[in-house]
């Protein structure tokens, strides 16, 4: 008999070890042999821990399943295979046959820690093709893919990698962002943990793009799976030839390191992480330079998402067209898109750009796990707007978000009923960025706490009118007078709260007709 169990971070939260230790302990009870190949998960959470029996048919999932039923299950396995937690074959599900599975293709299917699986799967496949094609068209590749960043900001990887190729050092860096501190966010940990030699082809072929000898991968500290995934996939892939001075036995050299933050939400801004990467306090740097001029240690250097780097391993195996072909407008390709907060399929859904939002919803997500009408829904973070019903029709695409005040952002989706209080979201927003605020600048230094003491008054019923234009005004002030994102982006969630729920905010007749 031969299972698969999740162990990535979402899997082991539910119980996952204890899930399979009782498994043992009841095949062996039972005199069966069982097999366990510990993988990532495939992004059903609300199925985890699923456990999958490998068939001739495929894999059969079994989920949620708790140390209670393990003697059950391991009967039931040992027979036809009837459960009541049985849900079929996962790729049948709905929420995953919407998908299309490009990025995380890989991920909740391997074995994680093993080499050897990962190869089995088409990995290395586009590393072999970047070694034939060679740098510039490595660079041209990616460019023609459509591929852009997703992190949030969506610049156009190929152009970045080409300002890194073109510039001339006498040595240049490759550094992931991996810092994931969006609300909702999840897709770089269940990468890292579920799929890591992905990340870490994208990296070797960034490195032999832009004539990068060196790559680090900055891992928020609150991911300990992940950089234990990461360091041990690592070690693998030196061993393998995958890593060193001869990648794949060819003339270009590329290693890599795991650097850990230490906790600050700024640190994904990649100037901060930069400077915490040399061992300095976190906090911005202006820009120019850009870090592909003048980055890690004043050298030019590629700094890109997970994501973004780990889907570069299929865009050079199956070619740039391929990629480019999924999609809309400006926005090809496909979305790891994570659906968290108040959902009854919260999980993860790569699915090319222009599905709608209330696709993903109330269709791929099912609506809300309280049964409550959807409210709201913010999109791209914390720092992200907060969309109502009315606005469900928005394709998910960067340019479709940007012309409705929104912003993608990594691809987090929150969801809230109509219990939400939106002012109350508002000041979150406000006292979030008040927190993360590395203090450099004004408008988001001290904006971010009068801003909260403002909608402290507007909850108290103070003055409310003039208080809500005090706060309209102040972010216009973080949004154009802020030296990065957070400062400037904080005002996304709480001018749409404003806008788009005006009656959470008791707006006074007299103002509205003032508009
Ligand atoms: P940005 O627009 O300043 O830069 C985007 C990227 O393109 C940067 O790497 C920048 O160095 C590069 N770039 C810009 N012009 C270039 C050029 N001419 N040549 C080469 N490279 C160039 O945006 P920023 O401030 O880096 O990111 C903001 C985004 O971050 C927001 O959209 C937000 O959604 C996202 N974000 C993501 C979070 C996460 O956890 N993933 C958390 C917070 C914000
Ligand atoms: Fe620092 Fe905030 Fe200014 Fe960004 S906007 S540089 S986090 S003070």
């Amino acid at each position: 008999l031969h299972l698969t169990i999740p162990r990535d971070a979402g899997a082991l939260a539910v119980g996952a070890d204890e899930v399979a230790a009782a498994l043992q302990v009841a095949a062996m009870a039972r005199g069966l042999e069982l097999t366990v190949t510990r993988t990532g998960s495939r992004g059903l959470y609300w199925l985890e821990p699923l456990v999958e029996v490998v068939t001739e048919a495929g894999r059969i999932g079994y989920g949620p399943v708790t140390p209670d039923d393990a003697e059950g299950l391991i009967e039931a396995l040992a027979g036809d295979g009837a459960h009541r937690l049985r849900v079929g074959r996962p790729e049948d599900l709905p929420f995953l046959k919407r998908q299309t599975r490009l990025t995380m293709a890989r991920t909740g299917i391997v074995d994680p820690r093993s080499f050897e699986d990962y190869q089995a799967h088409g990995g290395l496949e586009g590393l072999r093709k970047a070694i034939e094609i060679g740098p510039a068209a490595i660079v041209e590749a990616v460019t023609q893919s459509g591929l852009r960043g997703r992190g949030g900001a969506g610049f156009p990887t190929g152009i970045k990698w080409k300002t890194v190729a073109d510039a001339k050092a006498d040595r240049k860096y490759i550094v992931c962002n991996a810092d994931e501190g969006d609300s909702g966010t999840f897709a770089d940990r269940m990468l890292m943990e579920g799929d890591p030699f992905c990340l870490i082809e994208g990296m070797a072929i960034a490195g032999i793009a832009t004539g990068a000898t060196k790559g680090f991968v900055y891992i928020r500290s609150e991911y300990p799976h992940a950089v234990a995934a990461m360091e041990a996939a690592m070690t693998a892939a030196r061993r393998g030839g995958m890593l060193g001075r001869a990648v794949l036995g060819s003339a270009h050299a590329f290693d890599m390191e795991v650097r850990v933050g230490a906790g600050a939400y700024v640190c994904g801004e990649e100037t901060s992480l930069l400077q915490s990467l040399e061992g300095k306090r976190g906090t911005v740097r202006a820009k120019p330079p850009l870090p592909a001029h003048k980055g890690l240690f004043a050298r030019p250097t590629v700094i890109n998402n997970v994501l973004s780097l780990a889907t570069v391993p299929i865009v050079l195996a199956r070619g740039a067209a391929f990629y480019r072909d999924f999609g809309m407008g400006r926005s090809r390709g496909t979305m790891p898109i994570q659906l968290a907060g108040n959902i009854r399929y919260g999980g993860l859904a790569e699915v090319a750009f222009g599905v709608t939002l209330g696709e993903l919803v109330d269709d791929i997500g099912g609506g809300t796990l309280s049964g409550r009408p959807v409210r709201a829904v913010q999109v791209g973070g914390p720092l992200g707007a907060y969309f109502p019903r009315a606005l469900f029709d928005t394709p998910f695409d960067y340019e479709s978000f940007a012309a409705r005040d929104g912003l993608i952002g990594h691809g987090g989706i929150v969801v809230f009923d109509d219990t939400v209080d939106m002012k109350r979201q508002a000041r979150f927003a406000m006292e979030f960025c008040s927190i993360e605020s590395c203090g450099k600048c004004t408008p988001c230094r001290i904006g971010a706490i009068r801003g909260a003491e403002t909608i402290d008054k507007i909850i108290a019923g103070q003055d409310v009118a003039r208080n809500i234009a005090v706060v309209e005004d102040l972010c216009q002030t973080m949004k154009f007078g802020s030296l990065c994102a957070l400062g400037g982006f904080t005002p996304y969630p709480v001018l749409s709260a404003i806008r788009h729920f005006p009656e959470d905010f008791d707006v006074t007749p007299h103002r509205v007709a003032a508009e």
